[in-house]
């Protein structure tokens, strides 16, 4: 936070994007083109989740104690036994060579630079190897949408395995497309154009199979490879608790399973044998008029946190969004439209931005509020409201 203040005032250097969360989009709307734009800021239905997901934050203050001294802050945490600088992690978001041509190798040296563990998704628009390959010696997770043919799926697991990736995130609640109007008007297009090179395609079984079909090769065939893709990963059809088995089977090392909404569900989720959960409704992009996803995440964290890692996304927007999501139970908190929007606006240098500004305001806020360290974070610290609306 000094340092965006110091560079501001003495050297005139400013970030690439707004400091205000409540003008990034704005400044976004006017950067990207228009169907880009509508692809990330849009969501399913009339976007009530996405609303429900902000109103959640407001519903949650902050209670801060004086005389502490919380000069200096630790941000530090460990997931799976694994020590990161902050708690925050890079949202799985496909296909962002729509957004910027630095796409998702952009995204991933900058995680590294600033130590925040990068999330790869199946749909990425570079592949598994060229995101490893960027991201370095930084820490990568894997995002599986989980194809019904075991052996594309087995065959993506272990590319992600050779490449670095450590935790493997399973998203649940996407085996089927939401009604998005946001995209059915018109947004989809630099969908598909950014499908062409999604990590699906490089996939060597999943290229196999599309040869033998189609006689052809993926190149001289998009479209068709993007139907099968689809057909197969967002195929209508949902995968059940017992195929778990198999991800277990094929997967060394965590497994988290991303969707989790249902106090119940995160309890299967243990006795399933996963490492640990993300409560997230996909940002509101998935069923609309589901419940805001902080609003579960009480409930859910006494249900299974001492048993499973519980993490959280959607609607975090802030530096004290993180505060109070930590508060409320969850360990990491992964953060998905503010650094797409900032990709959007400036590059990777504007991913970088938005990023370092969350984290600034963690920070100066933890100290603000009393709080040392993330274990500092706990309930004691925030009261529920009720605003009526
Ligand atoms: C997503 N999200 C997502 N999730 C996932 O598991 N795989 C994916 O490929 C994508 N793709 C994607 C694209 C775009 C443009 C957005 C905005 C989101 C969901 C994402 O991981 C995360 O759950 C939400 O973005 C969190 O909500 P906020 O932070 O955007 O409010």
């Amino acid at each position: 936070q000094n340092e965006i203040y110091r560079r501001g005032m003495f050297e005139n250097v400013l970030p690439t994007v707004t400091t205000d969360p409540n003008k990034l989009e704005e400044q976004a709307k006017r950067a990207m083109n228009a169907k880009s734009y509508a692809y990330v800021a849009g969501g399913a239905g009339e976007r009530a989740t996405m609303d429900a997901n902000r109103l959640a934050f407001r519903q949650w203050k902050l209670v801060p104690r004086m005389l502490r001294d919380t000069t200096h802050r630790d941000t530090r945490v460990t997931l799976f036994g694994k020590t990161h600088d902050s708690p925050l992690l890079i949202a799985p978001v496909g296909v962002q060579r729509i957004f910027h041509e630095d796409k998702e190798t952009g995204v991933a040296e900058i995680a590294t630079e600033l130590g925040i563990p990068y999330i790869m998704s199946t749909a990425a628009s570079s592949t598994i190897e060229e995101i490893a390959q960027a991201s370095g010696d930084g820490k990568r997770w894997y995002q599986l949408y989980w194809p019904h043919d075991d052996e594309v799926t087995i065959s993506l697991l272990q590319r992600a395995k050779k490449n670095g990736f450590e935790v493997l995130v399973v998203t649940l609640d996407t085996w089927a497309l939401s009604w998005r109007p946001w995209d059915l008007d018109g947004a989809y297009v630099p969908f598909v154009k950014g499908i062409g090179d999604q990590t699906g395609f490089s996939d060597p079984v999943f290229r196999r199979k599309f040869k033998e079909k189609y006689g052809c090769e993926i190149e001289e065939d998009v479209l068709h490879a993007a139907l099968e893709w689809q057909k197969d990963v967002f195929s209508g059809r949902a995968h059940t608790w017992d195929q778990l088995e198999l991800l277990k089977k094929n997967w060394d090392g965590p497994i988290v399973l991303k969707g989790i909404q249902h106090p119940e569900d995160a309890l299967k989720a243990a006795e399933a044998g996963m490492d640990g959960i993300i409560v997230s409704n996909h940002g509101g992009r998935q069923l609309d008029g589901a419940i805001g996803s902080l609003e579960m995440l009480p409930e859910i964290v006494e249900a299974v946190g001492l048993k499973l890692t519980v993490l959280f996304d959607s609607g975090v927007r802030t530096g004290v969004d993180v505060i109070k999501a930590l508060c409320l139970g969850a360990k990491g908190v992964l953060i998905g439209r503010p650094w797409v929007y900032g990709l959007g606006i400036a590059g990777k240098q504007g991913a970088k931005d938005v990023l370092k500004g969350i984290l600034a305001d963690l920070d100066q806020s933890m100290g603000l509020a009393g709080i040392k360290d993330i274990q500092g974070c706990d309930k004691a610290m925030v009261r529920r409201v009720q605003y009526g609306a």
